[in-house]
């Protein structure tokens, strides 16, 4: 399948799918959507939340991709020093020259943040590997349907191709795993906001908060484990 490096609207790059006509990220700003969708409505709403007296924080990203939220997430907790515990599934890992294409060692102002771009990719897979004294990264190379974490994560980053294009991820068996792989209290983002997504993950137990989207998409979901 023929794989192209393009820029989106707010210059960072993405990978598209030239056939599918589908993209890793938002045509509309990779880092902007990331730092909406998986930061600013996942990450700071869990660290947030006064029923979270966590200690720590563990997240767990559905397709780790280009290592984008990674990155966001480096960027967001660099002054907190709450140990974040980061495990990214994805089952096709992107190749180095995909890696050096994207060229998100430039993304930030911090220069420190930038240099963890060839750590979170030249880290070993399969085992938890300390980035920063705080970040912990674990990638694992496997389908999402090996996932069979119970009360593990405090927050998920779904971030897996749209329902157009991988409709079998978007269903309810999958948020039944999703939803057991949380603790109590625990939140899933996505940038989807399709009625059937909202109804599949509301029929295995989610409560669905439907949030404005980021630049150029009216809605996405935010879905609540409870206690
Ligand atoms: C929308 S892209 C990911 C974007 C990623 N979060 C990023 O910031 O680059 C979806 C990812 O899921 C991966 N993927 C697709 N199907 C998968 C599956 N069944 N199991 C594991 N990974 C899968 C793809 O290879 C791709 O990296």
């Amino acid at each position: 399948m023929e794989r192209k490096i393009i820029t989106t609207a707010d210059g960072s790059k993405t990978i598209q799918l030239v056939d599918l006509d589908e993209q890793y990220h938002s045509l509309h700003g990779a880092l902007q959507e990331s730092e909406y969708v998986f930061i600013k409505q996942g990450l700071q709403h869990v660290i947030q939340d006064k029923h979270n007296q966590t200690n720590s924080i563990s997240i767990l990203e559905i397709g780790f991709g280009t290592g984008l939220n990674a990155m966001t997430t480096l960027a967001k907790t660099k002054n907190c020093q709450t140990p974040i515990s980061y495990v990214g599934v994805e089952a096709y890992p992107i190749s180095a020259e995909e890696v050096l294409e994207l060229n998100y060692n430039n993304l930030f102002l911090d220069a420190n943040i930038n240099e963890l771009y060839k750590d979170i990719h030249s880290c070993s897979w399969e085992k938890p590997v300390k980035i920063t004294p705080y970040f912990t990264l674990e990638k694992q190379q496997k389908s999402f349907n090996e996932i069979a974490d119970k009360n593990v994560y405090n927050l998920i980053y779904f971030d897996a191709f749209g329902p157009r294009i991988q409709p079998e991820l978007w269903i309810e068996s999958v948020f039944k795993t999703m939803f057991d792989s949380l603790k109590e209290d625990g939140v899933l983002v996505t940038y989807s906001a399709k009625g059937s997504v909202r109804r599949a993950m509301q029929s295995v137990g989610f409560l669905v908060e439907k949030l404005p989207g980021p630049p150029g998409k009216r809605e996405m979901l935010r879905a609540l484990r409870g206690s």
